[in-house]
């Protein structure tokens, strides 16, 4: 039966996953876990730390340094971080069956050098990566891509639909069984493109990308605090992210990259990228479904493809939310510093109960 927007009061689902989520590390970690474990059953664990993620090893400590978080907050029987490894020029076949032997990597992260934040030691030339991605293919461990070129001379709102033409259907035809996840898509190419591939090719999306377009980086000034990347692009973009999120199909799953900077980074001459939404995550993806009348649809996106996708059990407990407002805190501690939410000081329309 259709629904109307607004139609619902109240809506329960399954616990949900997020399937992109950046923690960071130290006393930031600590201050910021709580929001996402408090929420969601599960999240894959973004590995580009400042000493990235690179071997199983570093992932077992970095596990345990989270579990310790959630625990010290009075969480720690609800929350599995799901790790990841940060794919280099270097990796080798023997990290990745580490990885797999260790249980508790799920994935391997691509960024192309230089694309985003701390992405440095990410893969330079594609054929450098390839014994690695070929032992990936074998054993089933997923590559999870930060799907943007790097090269300067490409508009900087064009990337992603560059990278599916110039690195991802060629590294398909080369590995056409590994097993991929387009993170955080932003375009209406990169939605018809995961849509059309088999049930191995999967794509994350944002909140903020279903709720904003670029204009919001210069409503009034410039805002900082809409700068992410894959930068937030043209409406008609924003309008297919919905129309695959809300459609059932089971390709598109919630992934908020959430990504938390210190507020003195991020409003600088140069600010970092990244969008710190954990505060309202759920929410945010509630607010999006509602205003399509497509609350019906949020279950299997938030709750169901992602787990199915990465071969895990479905959640068991339930999460419950409610039409009522509340105000998005104006800061967040952040270690030594403070960090600002997405949407600070405005009113969110469902709460958490
Ligand atoms: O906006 C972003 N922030 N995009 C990324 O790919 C990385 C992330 C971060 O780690 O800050
Ligand atoms: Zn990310």
């Amino acid at each position: 039966m259709a629904m109307r927007k607004g139609e619902l009061d109240s809506i329960t689902i399954t616990r949900p996953d997020d399937m992109h989520l950046h923690l960071r590390d130290g006393a930031a970690l600590m201050d910021i876990v709580s929001y996402s474990a408090a929420v969601f059953g599960r999240a894959i664990i973004m590995p580009n730390l400042k000493k990235p993620i690179i071997k199983a090893a570093q992932a077992w400590g970095y596990y345990e340094t989270i579990r310790a978080a959630v625990k010290y907050h009075g969480l720690g029987l609800n929350f599995e971080p799901l790790m990841t490894l940060y794919l280099t020029d270097s990796t080798t076949p023997a990290d990745i069956r580490e990885a797999k032997a260790s249980k508790l990597v799920y994935g391997v992260k691509l960024y192309p050098a230089g694309a985003t934040t701390n992405s440095e030691n990410g893969v330079t030339q594609m054929k450098y990566a390839a014994p690695a991605l070929a032992e990936m293919e074998k054993i089933g461990m997923p590559l999870l891509v930060h799907g943007e070129v790097t090269d300067p001379a490409v508009d900087i709102f064009d990337r992603e639909q560059v990278f599916i033409d110039k690195v991802l259907i060629p590294l398909m035809i080369r590995f056409p069984f590994l097993r991929i996840v387009m993170e955080h898509i932003t375009t209406k190419e990169a939605v018809q493109f995961v849509r059309g591939e088999r049930s191995h090719v999967g794509a994350t999306i944002t909140a903020h990308h279903l709720l904003e377009n670029r204009n919001a980086i210069f409503k009034g000034g410039i805002r900082p605090h809409y700068y992410c990347l894959p930068i937030l692009k043209r409406e008609v973009h924003r309008q297919a992210l919905v129309e695959a999120a809300t459609s059932g199909d089971t390709h598109f799953f919630l992934g908020t990259d959430s990504a938390p900077h210190a507020k003195g980074a991020k409003e600088a001459a140069c600010g970092c990228a990244g969008c710190f939404t954990a505060p309202a995550a759920l929410e945010l993806y509630v607010e999006a479904f509602d205003s399509m009348g497509k609350l019906d649809k949020l279950e299997g996106f938030a709750s169901h493809h992602g787990a199915d996708f990465y071969g895990l059990p479905r959640n068991t407990g339930t999460v419950t939310l409610v039409r009522e407002a509340w105000k998005v805190p104006d800061e967040v501690s952040f270690g030594d510093n403070v960090v600002v939410p997405f949407r600070a000081g405005e009113m969110m329309q469902w709460k958490m109960q």
